[in-house]
């Protein structure tokens, strides 16, 4: 294929360079590739329809980005994911749903640049959710909560603070049954999660918090200015609690789905799956492979992640025989979790979608 340069783009469709930078970034190109700091177009491409798209917003127009870690996060992923957002995004596509939202790494990269009629989020975590909640409509107490633990911990020694953290565990466990404590399960849920081991949020055969103490210096607890972000980007964001399967309603042709559901374990050692109660086996991978199906015949855009079982064994076809349809793009990923052996290294994983006009 012959590529000519942004500058060359610029000139052939009259308008600026930084213009088609613009459209590059936004996927409005198709086979543009990024070539060391510049671009490279198809010679074959022409000037998308609407070159002045009134619904993208410059990358820095909102600098929200995840407030907790999370096992399987995809900020390292994420312009790998980014290649697959869909011609049209934020244009003909008007929604974007993202049943499994954890941290929410995906969510926080589409708000900031695309400007959406309707967006959806959901997780079973009721924790993780109620922190959403709060985040987006009580962020001032939440703020001022946090800071006030931050203070507190900051100035203890490492005895005291292990004390600290474990009375916090502790509460977080007894609120479960506290009526009209989201503000305080909210801080503490994010309390937790950057003073615990790793960041990472697994719980016990009661739905208990069972994760031990991390032993990070200077852990940022309350990090003001991006739960102020956060707050502002989830302004419109229907936030619910349950199972993806709901989303079904929400999502319509022009929705734009991420799926990024608990990987399948590669090893029965390797396994992380216990973000809530309920694990998610091959049984769970299979419903979610159908529910897709159903989506795909609505029209809907859909992209979803999943760990390659090729990592450990070239001749497991879990993947490749229940997408068959679909398109499937393995990627290189460096992960802690979910990995192989030590549990740390370079594994492959599989993004899968139901749409082409992409450029993997
Ligand atoms: C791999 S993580 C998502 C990570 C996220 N993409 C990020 O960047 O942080 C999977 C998430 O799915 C949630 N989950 C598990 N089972 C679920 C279900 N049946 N419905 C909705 N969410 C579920 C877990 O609580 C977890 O937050």
């Amino acid at each position: 294929m012959e590529f000519m340069t942004a500058k060359e783009a610029a000139k052939q469709w009259n308008i600026s360079q930084r213009r088609v930078a613009i459209l590059c970034c936004e996927n409005r190109i198709d086979g543009a590739e990024m070539l060391g700091k510049m671009w490279i177009i198809p010679k074959t491409a022409t000037k998308p329809d609407d070159a002045r798209s009134l619904r993208f917003q410059p990358l820095d127009n909102i600098a929200a980005k995840p407030f907790v870690k999370w096992a399987g996060g995809k900020a390292q992923i994420l312009q790998e994911i980014r290649r697959l957002y869909p011609l049209g995004l934020g244009k003909t596509i008007t929604k974007y749903a993202e049943p499994f939202v954890g941290g929410g790494a995906v969510l926080f990269d589409i708000l900031s640049k695309y400007q959406l009629d309707e967006v959806y989020i959901s997780d079973i975590n009721q924790e993780l959710i109620t922190t959403y909640m709060q985040i987006q409509n009580n962020v001032a107490e939440l703020i001022s909560k946090l800071s006030l633990m931050e203070q507190k911990y900051l100035l203890l020694s490492d005895v005291e603070r292990k004390v600290y953290y474990y009375d916090k565990r502790e509460r977080f466990n007894a609120l479960k049954t506290v009526a009209n404590a989201d503000a305080e399960v909210a801080s503490l849920f994010i309390f937790l999660n950057r003073t615990c081991f790793n960041g990472l949020y697994r719980v016990n055969g009661k739905g208990g918090f069972n994760v031990p103490m991390g032993s990070y210096k200077n852990p940022t607890i309350c990090d003001k200015n991006n739960l102020t972000s956060v707050s502002e980007s989830l302004r419109n964001v229907r936030i619910v609690c349950g199972d993806y399967k709901n989303s079904f309603e929400f999502i319509d042709r022009n929705t734009f789905a991420y799926f990024d559901p608990p990987y399948r374990p590669l090893t029965s050692t390797a396994s992380f799956t216990s973000y809530s109660q309920d694990g998610f086996d091959d049984e769970k991978q299979i419903e979610l492979a159908c529910f897709i199906k159903e989506l795909s015949s609505k029209g809907a855009y859909v992209v979803a992640s999943n760990s390659d079982p090729k990592n450990i064994n070239e001749s497991d076809n879990f993947f490749d025989n229940l997408y068959t349809s679909l398109s499937i793009a393995r990627i290189s990923a460096s992960r802690a979790i979910n990995s192989i052996g030590e549990g740390r290294g370079r594994v492959s994983e599989l993004l899968i979608s139901n749409y082409s006009g992409v450029r993997v």
